[in-house]
This record gives structure tokens, sequence and C-alpha cells, in this order.
């Protein structure tokens, strides 16, 4: 199967040859082809340049892109998509002047949706998710990161790593699953915070390391949750059963989380809303991308990550949702790029740049995903008419996607 669009006003984030990240300085720059084609063979980028070197070869489909922009999709490298229910009262309670860590005290929180979770069948889950999927690749996403994490027992955790497995069958969407036992302690668990490292390691990984459920392993490394002593001995773990750490850190507090994710050699940190300088600079030089979301930031009211300071110190920075019910209930990853530029002050090439190369990376695919660069994915998205590029931040409340591709194929 081979399609080709033609007439395409730009041709966002080309990268003649494979890069796995873009940092600091290199940010700012978002290669582009005026007036360009793209060639697709069954899922990959076959081939794209300008109008005038148009092949002259028999397609099976063509699609006339006119006055529209083509750009890799959005790659979303954090989010908590498989939940049960909601937790609009506590969104309510905080309206009313309730904090996060107040409704978290009082059983709210994590506990709530784990609760909710265990409580509701796999298919029922399925069913839920699966809404949530389809909505954020209608949005513009092509590859996805799904955490456990609302389990927090061996049976609900195992429930949830099989629906995002279920999810990666059934949809075209790229999807990476992140095993997060350790999310919060259950209450089973609330004066026996060992008894609970002890099940997520010697239970819950074995089982599954041995249906192969996860690619990563996660911990909610903060105050009231996880301790960094804590926190690396699960990373070891999940390392020993051959899983790649991508951790939650310095979401409300800085104690300590980047360092440890970089001595474990994590894959990305992500939250970092409060950064110390020392956390800035441990970051250097690293394999570990940081990861900023902040949607997250707009719907509890705190702090953005610092992201200007970041890239000026020379950091490479992606952007990803972080959907779950509780923090972001919300997987538009347009309006992350636009709070970006607005609240962030990243500019649209930063921004395009974050949730695009950088965000695969942070899911560990950017040989295969984030930019248009032949033999990749055919996972793209087809903008309406638009003057440039800049209005898709500028225009943040506004659906400015036409069409997307995935898998080579026009999604309806
Ligand atoms: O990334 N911070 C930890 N985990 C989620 C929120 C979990 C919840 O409140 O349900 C987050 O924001
Ligand atoms: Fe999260």
């Amino acid at each position: 199967m081979t399609t080709l669009i033609v007439n395409i006003k730009e041709l966002l984030q080309i990268r003649e040859t494979p890069i796995s990240k873009v940092s600091g300085a290199e940010m700012a720059a978002l290669p582009t082809i005026k007036n360009a084609f793209l060639l697709i063979k069954d899922d990959l980028i076959s081939d794209f340049g300008t109008m005038n070197n148009l092949p002259k070869i028999e397609v099976d489909k063509t699609i006339d892109a006119s006055g529209k922009m083509v750009l890799p999709s959005w790659c979303d490298s954090h989010t908590h998509i498989v939940y049960a229910g909601n937790r609009e009262q506590e969104f309510v309670d905080r309206i009313n002047g309730l904090t996060y860590e107040e409704i978290a005290n009082r059983g709210g929180g994590i506990l709530n949706s784990a609760k909710k979770l265990n409580e509701t069948s796999e298919d029922e889950i399925y069913n839920q998710s699966k809404e949530r999927l389809e909505e954020i690749m209608q949005l513009g996403t092509g590859a996805v990161e799904i955490k456990s994490g609302y389990g927090l027992t061996v049976e609900g955790e195992l429930k949830m790593l099989r629906v995002i497995k279920q999810l990666a069958q059934n949809y075209p969407i790229t999807i990476k699953a992140t095993f997060l036992g350790a999310h919060a302690f259950p209450t089973a668990f609330k004066d026996n915070k060992k008894g609970y490292i002890d099940l997520i390691i010697n239970e819950m990984l074995p089982e599954i390391a041995k249906n192969k459920l996860a690619d990563f392993i996660d911990v909610f490394c903060e105050t009231g949750y996880f301790s960094v002593e804590e926190t690396e001995q699960i990373m070891q773990a999940g390392i020993q059963f051959g899983l790649k750490p991508k951790i939650h850190v310095n979401q409300f507090n800085s104690i300590g989380g980047i360092q440890a994710g970089i001595k474990y050699n994590a894959l990305s940190v992500d939250h970092l809303e409060i950064m110390k300088p020392d956390d800035i600079e441990a970051l250097k030089e690293t394999v570990t991308m940081p990861v900023a979301l902040p949607s997250c930031s707009y719907f509890l009211s705190i702090p953005y990550t610092p992201a200007r300071e970041m890239i000026s110190a020379g950091l490479p920075l992606a952007l990803a949702t972080d959907f779950n019910p509780g923090t972001t209930p919300s997987g538009n990853m347009n309006f992350v790029v636009a709070t970006a530029c607005i609240k962030m002050k990243m500019t649209p090439e930063e921004a395009i740049n974050a949730a695009t190369i950088n965000g695969a990376y942070a899911m560990g695919i950017s040989q295969t995903h984030g930019s248009i660069t032949k033999g990749k994915k055919a996972n793209l998205i087809i903008t309406k008419p638009i003057h440039s590029y800049y209005q898709l931040p500028y225009a943040f409340g506004s659906n400015l996607i036409d069409s997307v591709i995935l898998d080579g194929i026009l999604l309806d």
C-alpha cells in the first residue's frame, strides 16, 4: 500500500539523518521543507522532498494537502490513561480550597483511584480506557506510554498491564507500558512499607517480567510517597528484570530523586516542577531525558517546570500530558504544546521538538518515531489550512488537526 501526500504547505521536523534527541540550543531549530510531498509505503515513511522533485510513480492513494502542514505525530511519553471512574469530586474539593496533599491524606488521590480500579472488571477498565486512547489518537498522538499504578495489589497491577497490552494489540497507535506499582503505599501496608516494597519486588516484578507486560519501571519519588532510598531499591530490582527506569520526581519537593534516576541511567525523569540549581547541574551530559508536564501544573495550579533555565543550561526537554484522573484529566498534546509556549516561554520550535523527537527518546523509540525521516513509522498529523506553524500553539483552544495517519493508514 502506497500513499502520496502532495502540495504540503510545509513539512515539519525533517531529519534526513536519524537523531535520537535535541538538546539545549539545538531545540530552537525546527527543520522544514516548504511545498513538499511525502510518500508512505505500508507503515513507513519512504520518501519526501520538494514538489518539483515529486517522483513519477503509481500510488494506491493520493492526498492533496494544499494549504496544510504535515508533522510527525505527537509522542506522549507519560500517561496513566488506564483507570476506572473519575475524580471529579476531588476537583471540586480543590476548587473549594483543599490541596492535593490534603485530599490524599484523607484517603483520596491515588488510593481513591486504586479502590475504584480494584472494584472494576478488566473488561470495563478496557472499555473506559479505549475511549481515552481513541480520543488522543484523534488529537494527533501517535505514540504513547501508559503506566500501571492504580492497582497497588498484585492482581490490580497485572490487570492494568494486561489492559495496556490488549490496547497495544488492538490499536495502530504505538504503546509502551510502564510498571508503576510504587505509585503510593496501599492502605493495607500503611504501617508496613517494607512489606509493600517486598511485594513489588518479589511478587509483582517476576510475574510482569515472565509475561512481558512492561517495558519500563516507574516510582513516585516524593515526600509522603517513596523515599530516594526506596526508589533506588525498586529501580535496581526493575533493572534486574529488564525494565529501564523512568521516574516521577520533583513534583512537589526536590529530595534527590533526579540524582537517583541518573545514577541508574533512567531513560527519563518526569514532572520537575520544583528544580534546584543542583538538579539542573546533575542532568548535564547524562542519558536521562527531563520531561515536563505542563497540563498538570495548569490543573493543580503548581509551578511550571523551569524550561528556560534548563534549555539555557544545555539540557534537552520533552513534553508529555500526564493524562490521569487526579492531576491531569486531559490527554491533549496540542494543549501541552501551547501551554509550554504560553506559560513556560518555550518557542514553538522548542515545544514541537519537545513533543516529538524528545518525547520519542523518553519512550526509547526515537529510532523509529518523532521525526520525518526515511524508514521511520508513518505516524503523522495533517493540519487544517494554517498560516504558519506558530498558529498551532497560538490558537491554543482550537482544534487545528484535519486528519491523522497511523501505521501509514488514514484514521477514520
Ligand atoms: O503524575 N504524581 C504522581 N502520579 C500522578 C498523579 C496520580 C493521581 O493523583 O492519581 C501524576 O501526577
Ligand atoms: Fe504521572
